[in-house]
């Protein structure tokens, strides 16, 4: 719900448990006057009685009493007196880069626009959420800026993003246009970010705020490996179970920043959006930019809370399409089985024993075009190596058992060694005069232009109109180095990595269009582009190229700090650290699949492999549908970790531990969460019975449970 107050000039945004504030200040000046637990009030401006400081602090020329430098900025301009970091700096015709922006107007309405071009949440009915509009403008440029907020009713999520406009008869150069800021008033917050590298993505890092500016970015022209696009500021006492937690993430998939600056005074500046380094963006009169989506909780109940909400908020509001509700199916993937090395008997040979366990889908991964046998050649030739392919039997006979087939593309690359490059040796993203560095023996292709980005479509239509496949798995193996394009002139060079961005959205865009019923899954690297904006494009992201159950944990759990289980790409794999019991375990926290060739699999093995079928199904709804609470986490303790998962109506509970590391002798009880308290349950595997205050308050004696190195457990609780 948003309401104006015409009596205060305040702006109050409401979710079902939080409250944010805007106050219209004389002179013009949208200040953020409160964000955090719901508030009845109508009246915040006691909140902000201090708005001028010592005389280093410049003040508003026609009001001495207000300093942009010490009052709580909503959208804070660059050299105008408020020396923090700054979320708008625009430079103009005249060479200066200061940037005032005061309030015109605003305007209020049910429902979510759509941003054009770009990821964004979204509702399906307009009763679903409140949008509001704050139309700001610099009286010298005119550059008009358009704040987006929008009041989710389901869940405690602000999203907010901002449209600039060049108003005025000069052109002008946006040199940083972040999507939001957040002022608050005190530091006494940690800062948690999730940064990581090829196999070892997203692992969460906690370091209490400083003065001075914090935070993280990507450079790499896809959100990347190093740093997840998003940040939680937890109050110094926060936990996992409670306390105040803010959580940004941005909806976007190309270069960002994430910073956090601690002022002289203690307050905490938070802004987000497209980085600016490397980027600046020309605007003619009339032009508009639209940046990338932000979006926005603050949970109370710690950051299990504020995963919960996310978590709910994606599935509902951001995952789209026939896959959103539709169950996913279990897939085995070639590339682990046998990498380059297949052909079309090999793959049905997969799938004949892949049917026999209950597996639902065969993806073929790397090394199916051009003439593909490592990592050399071909991308960019996506036509079918009929040397070693006959793809239409392989499609046939896979579907004619019953299973569906997915394919692999990697549609933003171009080989030096393929057809595409030799024809085309100006559509590899590059720079006059210098040869592109190569990286996994590829350069990037240059989806900013539209004559590029309609032949690699039309090539993957070829595919993909001619044979009847279920399912793509697209990656992005390399960052991308000399970001240049033919096409751009020198005066909007800087334009180019978010262009080359919204080329990747257009091309997923148009897939997923044109092929509606395709399940699309997003990989780079395993998880080097697990954000919300490919969310957007695909209902699954491949987590990670580690298949290892032990490392998968660390890489898990920092992935649910925002991300659904219903979207995270889990496989088992050949990989000999644990058992298959624990493989498939941790497996299913996730979309749950095979990574192996399935004709080296013992009877043993795969006698498990036909069990963790069927749990597969049995606990699809609670997984996916149910609420994650993160009971031990791999970060608190070296020994154990457990997690769980709860139905919405909390009368059926799934409990799984691992044992990372024997401890002798250690008792070992698992306090719950998230269960009914008055309720009794029954352990479906011993038969025993407890009431969920039992299992919360007391916990369940798990002493004898997975004792030793890489064993794991799981406890199915039902509620009478
Ligand atoms: C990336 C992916 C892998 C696999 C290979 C193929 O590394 O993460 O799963 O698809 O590419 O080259």
């Amino acid at each position: 719900m948003i309401t104006y107050s015409e009596k205060n000039r305040t702006i109050k945004l409401d979710t079902p448990g939080t409250s944010y504030v805007l106050g219209i200040r004389e002179g013009g000046f949208l200040l953020n006057l409160y964000y955090g637990r719901r508030l009845p009030d109508d009246n915040l401006w006691p909140l902000a009685k201090r708005l001028n400081s010592a005389s280093f602090s410049p003040c508003d020329p026609d009001d001495t009493s207000f300093s942009a430098d010490v009052a709580p900025m909503e959208y804070p301009t660059n050299g105008r007196g408020d020396f923090r970091v700054s979320a708008l700096a625009v430079r103009g015709k005249d060479g200066n880069s200061v940037t005032d922006l005061r309030y015109v107007s605003h305007r209020i309405f049910a429902g979510k626009p759509d941003l054009p071009g770009l990821p964004h949440l979204y509702v399906t009915d307009d009763s679903q959420c409140d949008t509001l509009e704050v139309t700001l403008r610099d009286p010298y440029t005119g550059l008009e800026a358009v704040l987006v907020y929008t009041a989710f009713c389901d869940c405690d999520v602000i999203a907010k993003h901002v449209r600039l406009t060049n108003r005025g008869g000069k052109e002008v150069k946006l040199e940083r246009a972040f999507s939001s800021c957040v002022d608050l008033p005190c530091m006494d917050y940690d800062l948690i970010t999730l940064w990581g590298r090829h196999v070892k993505e997203r692992q969460l890092e906690r370091r209490p705020l400083a003065h001075g500016l914090q935070g993280i970015q990507s450079k790499r022209g896809s959100s990347s490996h190093s740093h997840n696009p998003f940040a939680a500021l937890a109050h110094s006492g926060a936990t996992e179970t409670a306390g105040d937690v803010y959580g940004f993430n941005l909806v976007y998939s190309g270069n960002f920043a994430i910073t956090a600056e601690v002022d002289h005074d203690a307050t905490t500046r938070v802004i987000m959006g497209i980085a600016p380094t490397d980027f600046c963006w020309l605007l003619a009169p009339g032009e508009s930019f639209v940046t990338p989506e932000a979006v926005h909780v603050f949970s109370a109940e710690g950051l299990g809370g504020m995963s919960r909400t996310f978590h709910r908020c994606y599935d509902e509001h951001l995952i789209r399409g026939r896959w959103k509700k539709e169950k996913r199916p279990l897939l085995i993937n070639s590339w682990e089985a046998a990498y380059f090395d297949f052909d079309t008997d090999k793959l049905i040979s997969f799938a004949e024993r892949a049917k026999e366990l209950g597996i639902e889908m065969l993806v073929m991964d790397d090394g199916w075009f051009g003439k593909r046998n490592d990592d050399t050649n071909s991308l960019g030739d996506w036509f079918i190596n009929e040397k070693k392919l006959d793809l239409g039997r392989l499609v046939d006979t896979v579907h004619a058992m019953g299973l569906k087939f997915g394919i692999w593309y990697e549609p933003e690359m171009i080989s030096p060694d393929s057809e595409l490059f030799r024809a085309h040796p100006d559509w590899c993203v590059h720079v006059p005069g210098r040869t592109p560095s190569i990286a996994r023996q590829q350069y990037v292709l240059d989806v900013s232009r539209a004559d590029v980005r309609e032949n690699v479509f039309s090539q993957m239509r070829d595919v993909l109109g001619r044979y009847p496949i279920d399912y793509v798995k697209w990656d992005f193996n390399r960052n991308i180095s000399e970001a240049g394009s033919a096409l751009l002139p020198p005066e909007r060079s800087g334009e180019f990595f978010h262009r080359f961005v919204l080329g990747t959205y257009e091309l997923q865009d148009r897939l997923t269009r044109e092929f509606p019923d395709l399940l699309l899954e997003n990989c780079s690297g395993g998880g080097g582009r697990f954000d919300p904006g490919m969310l957007y494009y695909s209902p699954q992201i491949w987590t990670s190229d580690n298949t290892d159950p032990i490392e998968r944990l660390n890489i898990q759990f920092g992935t649910s700090l925002c991300y659904p289980a219903s979207v995270m790409g889990a496989h088992v794999s050949a990989c000999s650290r644990t058992g298959y019991r624990t493989k498939g375990d941790v497996a299913l926290w996730g979309t749950f699949g095979y990574e192996l060739d399935p004709n080296k699999l013992s009877d043993d093995e795969r006698e498990i492999v036909k069990e963790q079928v069927g749990e597969y199904h049995k606990y699809y709804s609670l997984i996916h549908e149910g609420s994650l609470y993160r009971l031990i986490s791999p970060w608190d303790n070296a020994f154990v970790c457990a997690w769980s998962f709860v139905s919405e109506d909390r009368r059926d509970a799934l409990v799984t531990v691992v044992r990372i590391r024997e401890q002798d002798n250690t008792l070992f009880r698992l306090k719950l969460q998230g269960l009914d308290a008055d309720a009794i349950y029954t352990v479906e595997e011993t038969g025993e019975r407890f009431s969920g205050a039992l299992l919360m308050f007391a916990g369940l004696e798990m002493t004898d449970c997975a004792r030793h190195d890489g064993e794991s457990c799981k406890l199915h609780l039902i509620a009478e």
